[in-house]
């Protein structure tokens, strides 16, 4: 979503051109009645999230708590909620609240995360921590990842169990990036460890919030928790491979901040590890850790003419391809399919 788009403070629908919107109707493979109780059911989590990201009295604390709600994103994760769901009864209790617990977690993510690597765009407009300070920030994510605990307790005992470890999980994750691999842990295993914490927790999480709160079965919640993991890899995969190659304008963030903020990504792993001569500008420009900001230019175009690109994609799509064989078992539901088409969306989304 560009600059000055937004969702809109207070209890906006989820129009038609908006990301989350555009997603849904990507994925509801011309299931009419699937499509509308999903839109519904993503408009009702909207209003759940806007309010709750609003709530403070303050309006200049709400301004910063709501920023990056209003700012935009996919919203992916709710709408994994609401899939998540289909398996069970779409219509219990507490789904709506589940998919806006998802989100909070990932935004208050989003504003650690800005911190953490330096981040000066989110969704097009500045990140919190450029327009209110690391402290606020750090503060107004925190805010946001307690106003999730306190939707899951109106959901019960799973909903705060669930809630609690993927955040858990997510922050140990971000945790394990910051202190880098062990002196005898191999980088790639590493980075395998903090991608299943920072990312695809969450997305494992939304995916089996959703089957839990609609009672599916347990089989099947074991399912779309093993596909949501596996997406979740791949998820994150998908990002490290955007931030080197999709413009700003598409992303709404900064492209090469991983190479900026010496995030070693994996494409920056592989580069960094592959042994082709024609990549030793490249393995020179990645061995100094952060790249410096006039050095980004040349890195992307090593990285374009690089197999560590290729490399990349390929261990993306082996954990689509685990994501996909995950739900093999499961009925043959609209949301069934919704989730192949996502794990196709994955390799091809440009944002
Ligand atoms: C970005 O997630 C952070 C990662 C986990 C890779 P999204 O791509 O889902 O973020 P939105 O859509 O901008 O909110
Ligand atoms: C993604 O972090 C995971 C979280 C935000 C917890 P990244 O740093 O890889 O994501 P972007 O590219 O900034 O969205
Ligand atoms: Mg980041
Ligand atoms: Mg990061």
């Amino acid at each position: 979503m560009g600059a000055g788009q937004t969702y809109g403070a207070g209890a906006a629908p989820v129009s038609p051109d908006l990301p989350a919107a555009r997603l849904l109707t990507r994925l509801a493979l011309e299931e009419p009645e699937f499509e509308a109780r999903m839109r519904e059911a993503l408009s009702g989590a909207e209003k759940w999230l806007q309010a709750t990201a609003h709530e403070a009295l303050d309006p200049r604390v709400a301004a910063l708590t709501g920023h990056l709600a209003d700012a935009g994103g996919k919203r992916l994760r709710p709408l994994l909620v609401l899939l998540g769901a289909e398996f069970g009864d779409p219509w219990a209790h507490g789904i709506t609240q589940a998919a806006a617990i998802a989100e909070l977690v990932h935004i208050a993510s989003l504003y650690h995360d800005d911190v953490m690597d330096g981040a000066a765009t989110r969704h097009g407009v500045p990140s919190v921590h450029s327009r209110w300070g690391e402290r606020a920030a750090v503060l107004g994510g925190d805010w946001l990842l307690a106003r999730a605990a306190q939707l899951a307790a109106g959901l019960g005992s799973a909903a705060v169990h669930l809630n609690a470890q993927a955040a858990g999980r997510l922050v140990a994750g971000q945790l394990r990036e910051l202190t880098g691999p062990g002196p005898d842990e191999d980088p790639v295993t590493h980075y395998f460890k903090v991608a299943e914490g920072k990312t695809a927790a969450l997305l494992s999480m939304s995916l089996g919030i959703g089957a839990v709160q609609a009672a599916a079965s347990a089989g099947d919640v074991a399912a779309l928790t093993e596909c949501g993991q596996q997406l979740g890899i791949a998820f994150q995969i998908a990002d490290d491979l955007l931030d080197l190659r999709s413009p700003a304008e598409v992303t709404g963030k900064e492209r090469g901040k991983d190479l900026l903020a010496g995030v070693q990504s994996l494409p920056v792993l592989l580069a960094r590890e592959g042994g082709d001569p024609a990549d030793a500008e490249l393995r020179g420009l990645l061995a100094a850790g952060p790249v410096p900001a006039a050095g980004v230019p040349r890195a992307l175009e090593l990285f374009e003419r690089s197999t560590a690109l290729d490399e990349t994609e390929a261990v993306m799509h082996r954990r689509l391809d685990r994501a996909r064989a995950a739900l093999a078992g499961l009925p043959p539901l609209p949301a069934r399919r919704a989730l192949l088409a996502l794990c196709d969306y994955v390799a091809l989304r440009t944002s």
